[in-house]
């Protein structure tokens, strides 16, 4: 939550700074602002509202500079206002501060500066560290990575901060603790970031920042200490993607482009995952045959759609390797003494890397002695590297605050796991785990099919915008498919939206039945136990009530009681999910379109929650 990014080199910094704002706008979109670094004083600009209302603002002439900092801010302390956006600055605004994260002890730091005489001007957390920084610049005689290190000895809470003064404006100043910071290496500039999306334009040279780690940045170096001032040795590496993946190539939402990218992300992530003797190669997990058999347990912890995936694990892992699996809430983890040991193997799933529920559940299952498996998609972000192994899931970025492409792609890394699991353990044959295998690598032209689909299936969906509410309904692996279309459909349409087990039903949900409901019913493959007729049974019993009702159904399978079918390809129950979710991304998408949301950045949310 919150973008940061800084610049320091030979060009206009408002460029790069704006460009980097846009690329992180994801991460929070209540506010925007800007410190140039210009001498003597330093000009600052800051809106509420998104960042085009502060390039409104800039239009027009600007002081020269050549470095600056610039934020997006997602609101925690202090509404949405102009006073209360980043930059803050000190009482002589000559230094400004950028935060990403949370200050805990803000209220009482305030109430010391202030009794030393420093006058606020926001409600923010924020504000306390410029006028800390500038206090403490002053006792270092005028060195701000000096004063830096200090602060971050006095502060409690999750935080990025970067810091520009006017006396020496080349020089920013960056720190993190349990929140994201990256440097770019780039010639004669350098560059700061939440996230190397932000400086993709200018280099693909990037370093990692750890934990206290504190750097400092001019046109020509780039030097980092711990806090302790002793220097550390820089973890450079390489990005593998370019600009045009964070750019919308022609679609009119990063939703409906990440919509499209599936078919690829679910091969990419399949790509050298199976050996011409059909061993499924997951070397990155980094455990012996011996470990995964001495395996007692393994939990998921994730959260909102990472955490349905979580669940359609549970149903592969369990029925494939025999392992008993939980799937926690990574927010509720910690605060019910789980019981996990070292035979206990946890998965945390997540997109970014950097949610802070998950990170911290994370820590706690470490600490009791748990190996821990990060399931990622962005580089280096803190779960991988808190990790004892990770497994990238390969869907390049994820810009749209909604999760499409993410989320299969995390379905398919921990269905690997599970098959992976299954053959070492020797519950599962080559042959088996090759069948399996194959079906999966069928996936992507399967989404390819569906996504033929998509025209009609917005027409469909327009047909019910003037719905309040959307009841969806899965069983088995449908169950969690009805979760992420409810979700989808809450984050984006701002509708009333809930998924049910279909089974659940009759035991209170059936009663949120109007004339003219809509409930989107998702038809279990196969006959399993009978689901398939139990769900028509369902479908039957919310019509009677007046539902308008809407199925996702194999193709060829019959299908009664059902106003609208959506047909997707056949495939084996357990993969089902991969297919029957696209629709209903589709469903929320063109709701959200139809309603005039904001599709990308749906109101109070944020891509990466990087606070509890
Ligand atoms: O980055 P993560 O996968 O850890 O994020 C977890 C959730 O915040 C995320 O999946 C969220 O629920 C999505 N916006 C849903 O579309």
């Amino acid at each position: 939550m919150c973008g940061i990014v800084g610049y320091s080199g030979g060009q206009s910094a408002i460029a790069p700074l704006l460009e980097g704002l846009r690329r992180l706008e994801y991460r929070g979109y209540d506010s925007a602002g800007i410190a140039l670094g210009t001498a003597s004083k330093l000009f600052v600009e800051k809106r509420a509202g998104k960042l085009s209302n502060l390039e409104a603002e800039l239009k027009g002439s600007l002081p020269s500079a050549h470095s600056g900092i610039g934020h997006t801010r997602w609101a925690t302390h202090g509404g949405p206002t102009d006073k209360n956006a980043h930059p803050h600055l000190d009482n002589e605004g000559k230094l400004a501060v950028i935060h990403n994260g949370i200050i805990e002890n803000y209220t009482q730091l305030r109430a010391e500066l202030e009794h030393r005489g420093h006058s606020f001007s926001s409600d923010t957390d924020t504000e306390s560290v410029a006028h800390l920084l500038s206090e403490l610049r002053k006792k270092h005689g005028g060195d701000l990575a000096a004063a830096m290190r200090e602060a971050v000895t006095l502060l409690r809470g999750s935080f990025t901060l970067l810091a520009i003064h006017a006396d020496a404006p080349q020089t920013i100043v960056g720190v993190r603790r349990n929140s994201p910071l990256v440097v770019g290496i780039g010639k004669g500039e350098n560059f700061m970031a939440s996230d190397v999306a932000a400086f993709i334009d200018y280099t693909k040279r990037a370093i990692e920042l750890g934990q206290d780690e504190v750097v400092t940045i001019t046109p020509e170096k780039v030097s980092i200490t711990d806090l302790n001032g002793i220097a550390v040795v820089p973890k450079e590496y390489e990005i593998t993607w370019d600009a045009s993946a964070a750019e919308k190539g022609g679609f009119n939402h990063f939703m409906l482009k990440e919509i499209f990218e599936q078919p690829k992300a679910v091969a990419d992530t399949l790509l050298g995952r199976l050996s011409p003797s059909n061993q499924i190669v997951l070397d990155e997990l980094r455990l012996s045959t011996e470990e995964i058999k001495a395996l007692k347990k393994i939990v998921l912890l994730a959260c909102g759609t990472a955490y349905h995936a979580g669940m359609l694990a549970k149903y592969a892992i369990e029925k494939w390797a025999k392992i008993s699996v939980e799937v926690e809430l990574a927010s509720e983890f910690r605060y019910r003494d789980p019981l996990i040991d070292s035979s206990t193997l946890v998965i945390a799933i997540s997109q970014s890397g950097e949610t802070m529920d998950t990170l911290m559940a994370l820590r706690h299952a470490k600490a009791a002695g748990a190996r821990i498996l990060a399931v990622c998609n962005t580089n280096s972000s803190t779960i991988p590297r808190e990790s004892d192994a990770v497994l990238y899931t390969h869907a390049g970025p994820e810009i749209a605050v909604a999760s499409t492409k993410a989320f299969l792609t995390q379905v398919i890394a921990v269905y690997v796991i599970g098959l992976y699991l299954a053959q070492v353990r020797g519950i599962m044959g080559n042959d088996q785990v090759k069948e399996l295998f194959n079906e999966m690598s069928a996936l992507p032209s399967k989404i390819e099919q569906v996504l033929e689909t998509v025209e009609p299936l917005r027409k469909l969906t327009r047909g019910f915008a003037q719905s309040t509410s959307v009841l969806f309904l899965g069983r088995h692996v449908g169950f969690p498919v009805a979760l992420e279309g409810a979700l989808k459909l809450k984050e984006l349409a701002y509708m009333h939206a809930e998924g049910f087990a279909g089974g659940e039903l009759k035991h209170g949900p059936i009663a949120l039945i109007e004339p003219g409901t809509p409930v989107i019913a998702i038809l279990p493959t196969g006959h399993d136990h009978g689901l398939d007729e139990k769900m028509l049974s369902n479908i039957q019993e919310v019509k009677a009530r007046g539902a308008r009702v809407i199925v996702i159904a194999d193709e060829g399978v019959e299908v009664t009681g059902a106003e609208h079918i959506i047909r997707i390809p056949t495939t084996p129950a357990l993969f089902q999910p991969i297919l029957a979710t696209v629709p209903l991304q589709v469903f929320a998408y063109e709701m959200a379109v139809t309603r005039g949301n904001d599709v990308d950045q749906p109101r109070n949310l944020a891509k990466s929650v990087t606070v509890e």
